[in-house]
């Protein structure tokens, strides 16, 4: 299992779904990739996990970089189950994980799915402390759903955009100038018209 160390300390730790056929009624003829990141600071934080059946492969990953257990939040930017799946699991081997969700539509959608947890629910501009980072959350109402934010970290410039900017791809590179720019444009155009626009 690999992940991909972008910045110091920060990892991308996410799954690709290579038979993913369709999205919300359009076809995704190129599979999708499903993002998660971790982040180790004096809080060890994981943004976003992968869908259900692809959780193991996550789990492979974080453990090739720390022990998950040690997991100090679980930053839900999107109730989603292509991003919320490996919540139920993650919580069986992260016992003192707190999740991060919006409020009060994440914080809704999350317990009406996965029931109580230790929820941190946040509002606009809400920040969370890491140690040498900081977390920012910024609520994107309906991109794509109602409980939608997006979390960035000013120390890192580093934006984790959620469902903005997407497009469904299954790749093992990770950067643009790895894949075809086109390919990549081309399934950004075809997200934004049916998941974003509307
Ligand atoms: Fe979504």
């Amino acid at each position: 299992m690999f992940s991909v160390e972008f910045k110091p300390d920060i990892y991308w730790v996410g799954s690709m779904d290579y038979s993913m056929r369709s999205f919300h009624g359009y076809s995704t003829d190129r599979g999708s990739t499903y993002n998660a990141y971790l982040i180790i600071d004096d809080k060890i934080t994981l943004i976003d996990t992968v869908k259900a059946p692809f959780c193991m492969e996550m789990f492979g990953r974080l453990r090739t970089i720390i022990d998950p257990a040690k997991i100090d939040y679980i930053v839900s930017n999107h109730v989603e189950p292509d991003h919320s799946g490996g919540i139920p699991f993650m919580m069986q081997h992260c016992p003192n994980a707190k999740i991060v969700t919006s409020d009060p539509n994440g914080l809704k959608g999350l317990t009406g799915r996965y029931g109580e947890h230790d929820y941190i629910a946040v509002k606009a501009g809400d920040t969370l402390s890491l140690g040498k980072r900081t977390l920012t959350f910024v609520p994107t109402p309906m991109l794509h759903w109602p409980d939608s934010m997006v979390t960035y970290c000013p120390e890192e410039e580093l934006l984790f955009a959620n469902d903005a900017f997407g497009q469904h791809l299954a790749t093992t590179a990770r950067f643009e100038d790895e894949t075809d720019l086109h390919e990549v444009m081309h399934q950004a155009k075809k997200y934004y018209a049916n998941i974003l626009m509307p």
